[in-house]
């Protein structure tokens, strides 16, 4: 079974996200997997302060390390992310900033260049090709 975050990015106080987050979470966990709440605003991460680059895997804060470890627990994830003058929250890009192997995909390479794609990221893009397929039948009309 793989586990699926729905990711939270926004963190001031008085947020709309957090409740797009739980609807979005209550209709995932009604469509059946197993899915779960990632909220950057649990961590209270600061402005990226590791001395060394994420893809090294040598946290030294104790804020990255249960940030990433949460991340860890996930094999995909959903982004609930505002739009702050046209791109995602500071927030959410610095917590992104902060991992590097947690997040599934960059795990997929082996040395870093052959891709070898684990069973979990297999099994997530079968619905993503559906939903392609699907609206590119039903755009067909308005392309033609
Ligand atoms: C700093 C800031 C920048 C924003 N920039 C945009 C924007 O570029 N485009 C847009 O459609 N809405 C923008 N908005 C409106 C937000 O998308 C809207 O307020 C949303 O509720 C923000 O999510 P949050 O409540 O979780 O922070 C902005 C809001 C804030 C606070």
């Amino acid at each position: 079974m793989v586990r699926i975050a729905v990711v939270v990015g926004s963190t001031r106080p008085g947020r709309r996200s957090r409740q797009v987050a739980e609807r979005v979470l209550k209709h995932a966990q009604e469509h059946g997997g197993e899915f779960g709440m990632l909220d950057v605003a649990d961590f209270a991460l600061p402005l990226l302060d590791e001395p060394l680059p994420p893809s090294l895997g040598k946290y030294q804060q104790d804020h990255t390390k249960r940030w990433a470890a949460a991340v860890k627990g996930f094999d995909g994830f959903t982004f609930v992310t505002a739009e702050y003058n046209h791109s995602v929250p500071g927030a959410l890009k610095n917590a992104l900033d902060y991992g590097y192997a947690e997040w599934p995909f960059a795990a997929d390479f082996q040395e870093y260049t052959t891709f070898t794609p684990s069973e979990g990221a297999e099994e997530a893009l079968q619905p993503l090709l559906d939903q392609v397929i699907s609206w590119s039948k039903a755009l067909q009309t308005v392309r033609s």
